[in-house]
């Protein structure tokens, strides 16, 4: 499964990727704001330090909006990846951006339909929210799930993004599910590599450590 990081925070992109776990990184107009910097050198940086897509999404609704937004989010590295809202303009979109060879990702995904339909399009990516499906009391999981079935069954190349990653557990399932990737808040994944027991073992282990003779005590 590759992880991608679904933040521009550079300090958290700068840990992660330290540990070789960072495969790419999304970003949508929220994650943007939360920084407080120029959106254009914000996708710039974050490009020049992942080796692997980035996400980066387009503001405008209209169709010829989306096309232009893409082509000129394309012009700034060659790893970025246009993130367009699942719509019926954002669709014409991705058919006209993945003729020219621009990579997609389509984002606010909560039905197979419209993975299937984002798929047909062109999309390189699906983002289907699997956090915001479970807060309207459907199951996030089993989309991924389905989706998963749905484009294996016609040999879609198009890639699964779980994205809207709550918890560990939306993150091993999804893992199961055999989604292709899972974009993780920053504070969530430091998360999934502590467990308590780790912790406890290898306190346990350095007071039991103590207990052992060591050399120069062994040999008085
Ligand atoms: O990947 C999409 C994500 O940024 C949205 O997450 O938790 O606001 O649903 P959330």
């Amino acid at each position: 499964m590759k992880f991608y990081l679904d933040t521009a925070n550079m300090e958290e992109i700068k840990r992660i990727t330290r540990l070789g776990l960072v495969d790419g990184v999304t970003t949508n107009p929220t994650i943007i704001a939360k920084e407080n910097r120029d959106f254009e050198e914000t996708i710039k940086e974050i490009c020049s330090i992942v080796d692997g897509p980035v996400s980066a999404e387009v503001i405008g609704l209209a169709v010829d909006e989306m096309v232009e937004e893409a082509r000129n989010i394309a012009t700034w590295a060659p790893n970025v990846v246009v993130k367009i809202p699942m719509t019926e303009d954002g669709l014409e979109a991705v058919n006209i951006l993945s003729k020219e060879g621009i990579k997609t990702n389509v984002t606010l995904i909560f039905s197979v339909a419209q993975g299937l339909m984002a798929a047909k399009a062109g999309a390189t990516y699906v983002s289907p929210f699997v956090g915001r499906v479970d807060d309207i009391g459907e199951d996030g999981i089993e989309l991924i799930q389905n989706l998963k079935t749905t484009l294996a069954n016609y040999g879609f190349e198009t890639e699964i993004i779980t994205a809207s990653v709550r918890t560990i557990s939306h993150l091993e399932k999804a893992a199961k599910a055999g989604a292709d990737i899972a974009t993780i808040p920053g504070s969530l994944l430091p998360k999934l590599w502590k467990h308590p027991l780790t912790d406890n073992g290898i306190k346990q282990f350095l007071e039991d450590w103590e207990k052992v003779p060591k050399k120069a005590e062994s040999l008085s």
